[in-house]
């Protein structure tokens, strides 16, 4: 752990990106915009750690935002990729993984009978609304308020942190059009969304939700609600889609809806099932995945759709989750972090509050509790960014937002636990 921090080479990385990229960067988040500050130019990861460009090591809660679920190159997950990559990187024909990770999919994921790997959480989810959309005959869609399913133009509503308008997209070059039929309720409120089916009687497609919250901070949903939505969906003729590219073997290895026993219709996956390489995937219901072309009529298609190195990845990742002890461990070290910060926040005067289920965590500062985005956007930002800054130069690197949950992976030990909370001591003594 270095103090203070130097990052000569990242400033000059990122002056440089700057000029030929967009903010420098190929996704938001990455620049550090809403915390401030120097963003990390990352040169290597391995196990629960990153490298920046000038040697600092931090231990890593962000995991490449979910998929290092067994930790950072993984060996087993390498030497996989390795031997899969001698036989080419893309075949664009049928390939004999795609039906072993479908069959891990389906045997895993309660809702999914059959599946359809993509390229992101984001094509995964423009897709499966589209399929929503042709299943039923009905354009409507809810979503909740602070929800992110990708950027796909109908979801850019109140999609997390990004800007809130009332109605309206949350960014310029989104038609009105599109979003005119994307309503939203606030999390956790059922009774919103009853309001929504009855006054668009027979319209709404269905209700896609994460059914535990990463893009607004980690907010989990309140006992009952998943089921409600379940009922609520189907006495209204509606598909009920849970979005599971955050949570899909991370909350549990069956997802939230094995966790929580609520089957919804449709899911769509991500992150984890890709190990690290670009996957999504969308499946579900045996008769509503025959619409999908060229079963049926839906048209939805992808060059590297299946790719044999992403298959290999996502392949090696989930046999290794299958071990016995999985996900007890990431619930025990995880539960360690989450109850040490907010034991620590209340001892140094912190007002904060937070969780955790499994290997995703948050914690707010505010008091709480968080029950939805409106919850979430209480809390001290600046502060947030004082303590994100503090944890940097500690060599902790956590999600660079507010509204981001945290990871962790089984590479993740004890003792990286103890240091973090030590950073955190320090840190919070000084806010
Ligand atoms: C719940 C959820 N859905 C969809 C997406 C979009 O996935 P991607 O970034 O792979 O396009 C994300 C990304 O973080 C996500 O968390």
């Amino acid at each position: 752990m270095t103090i203070p921090l130097i990052t000569t080479k990242s400033e000059e990385i990122f002056a440089a990106a700057q000029k030929i990229m967009p903010g420098g960067v190929n996704s938001p988040v990455r620049a550090f915009k809403s915390v401030g500050g120097q963003p990390i130019v990352f040169d290597r990861v391995q196990g629960a750690y990153a490298w920046d460009v000038d040697g600092n090591q931090y231990i890593d809660y962000v995991g490449s935002w979910g998929p290092a679920i067994c930790g950072h190159a993984h060996p087993e997950v390498i030497n996989a990729l390795k031997e899969a990559l001698e036989k080419g990187t893309s075949f664009g024909a049928p390939c004999v993984l795609e039906n072993v990770l479908a069959e891990m999919v389906i045997d895993a994921v309660p809702s999914v009978e059959m599946v359809r790997f993509v390229n992101s959480g984001t094509e995964a989810c423009l897709s499966v609304l589209r399929l929503m959309r042709a299943f039923t005959g009905r354009e409507k869609l809810i979503k909740f308020e602070g929800c992110y399913h990708g950027h796909g133009d109908m979801f850019l509503v109140k999609a997390g942190s990004g800007v809130a308008t009332l109605g309206l997209p949350d960014s310029p070059g989104v038609p009105k059009a599109v979003t005119v039929s994307t309503l939203t309720a606030p999390y956790n409120d059922l009774e919103a969304v009853k309001q929504l089916f009855n006054e668009n009687p027979g319209e709404i497609a269905g209700v896609i939700l994460e059914p535990i919250v990463g893009n607004a901070g980690f907010i989990p949903p309140d006992g009952g609600f998943l089921e409600g939505l379940r009922v609520l969906t189907r006495e209204n003729g509606a598909l009920l889609v849970f979005d599971e590219v955050m949570t899909g073997f991370r909350i549990a290895y069956g997802g939230v809806q094995e966790k929580s026993g609520v089957t919804p219709d449709l899911t769509t996956l991500g992150k984890v099932i890709g190990g690290g390489l670009p996957v999504g995937a969308y499946g579900g219901r045996r008769d509503i995945m025959s619409m999908v072309a060229p079963a049926g009529p839906m048209y939805q298609a992808g060059t590297l759709s299946g790719n044999p190195l992403a298959m290999t990845a996502g392949i090696k990742t989930l046999e290794l989750l299958q071990k016995p002890g999985t996900y007890e461990y990431l619930d025990k070290i995880t539960k360690k972090l989450s109850s040490g910060l907010l034991q620590i926040a209340k001892e140094t005067g912190h007002a904060a509050c937070g969780g955790q289920i499994s290997g995703m965590f948050g914690l707010f500062f505010t008091p709480g509790p968080v029950h939805n985005y409106e919850d979430a956007k209480k809390s001290d930002l600046a502060k947030f960014s004082r303590f994100h800054r503090g944890m940097l130069e500690r060599g902790i690197y956590l999600a660079p937002s507010q509204f981001e949950a945290g990871f962790t992976s089984l590479a993740h030990t004890d003792e990286d636990i103890d240091k973090t909370l030590a950073a955190a001591r320090e840190v919070m003594s000084s806010l």
